[in-house]
């Protein structure tokens, strides 16, 4: 009798601390979610964002499918956010060791370093590409970048800064490399031509909200 009377009184208690200890944990693992992290950055930062949410599985998986794997250089995606093309990049068969991320919020490189940290994350702006670079552990000399991964809003980003973008990005494109971009805008040119790059390939993904644009460019063949 005693004993129960001990369990009736004891229990209920810690099962209402249990519980509210799970709502807790429940909470905190909810706020460090990525869609939570995604819609966090873009209440912070909407025009650097400039996506309603991350992009589908499916418009990833395209952009990593575009990535040659025959050519042994590095792969550099810009603007990682909570790195859903980073993992279709690594499921294509891309090596850890060759891919870097550029990515200019904090909380996002800091996510993007925690979730995948056999590749290296590089925190700043696009825009500092090659400076950036240099920073690349195993960099010897000038990165000459054989893909870059682009899911920056480039038509959000305000002109003069997209300006530099597009100048760094094409400055680090090895000839021969491949720069792919996807884009909202279904129709029209690709921003990067205004850096001299030429479309090579382009294909829409139906599959992503919204429907999204798939550009692939590079260098202009030397005459
Ligand atoms: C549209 S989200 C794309 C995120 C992810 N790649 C995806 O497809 O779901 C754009 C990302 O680019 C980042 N970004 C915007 N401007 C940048 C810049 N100048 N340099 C580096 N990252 C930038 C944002 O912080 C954001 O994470």
């Amino acid at each position: 009798m005693v004993a129960l009377a001990r369990a009736l009184a004891v229990r209920p208690v810690s099962a209402v601390r249990k519980a509210r200890a799970g709502v807790v944990r429940m909470r905190r693992a909810v706020s460090r979610s990525p869609r939570s992290l995604f819609l966090r950055e873009l209440m912070a930062q909407p025009l650097a964002v400039g996506a309603i949410c991350a992009s589908s599985p499916y418009l990833a998986a395209r952009m990593a499918a575009l990535v040659d794997l025959a050519d042994e250089g590095w792969v550099v995606e810009l603007g990682g956010g909570t790195g859903v093309i980073t993992a279709a990049l690594l499921a294509h068969g891309v090596p850890a060791a060759r891919l870097a991320v550029v990515e200019q919020s904090d909380r996002l490189a800091a996510h993007l370093r925690q979730r995948f940290p056999a590749i290296q994350v590089l925190h700043g702006d696009a825009a500092e590409l090659p400076a950036l670079l240099a920073r690349l552990d195993g960099a010897d000399g000038p990165v000459r970048v054989r893909h870059i991964v682009s899911g920056l809003p480039l038509l959000s980003i305000p002109a003069p800064a997209r300006q530099r973008i597009l100048q760094a990005g094409a400055q680090v494109l090895a000839p021969g490399g491949r720069l792919l971009q996807f884009t909202y805008a279904l129709h029209g040119p690709s921003p990067w031509q205004q850096a001299g790059l030429v479309c090579q390939r382009r294909e829409r993904v139906l599959a992503n909200l919204p429907p999204a644009r798939v550009d692939v460019l590079a260098h202009a063949p030397s005459a």
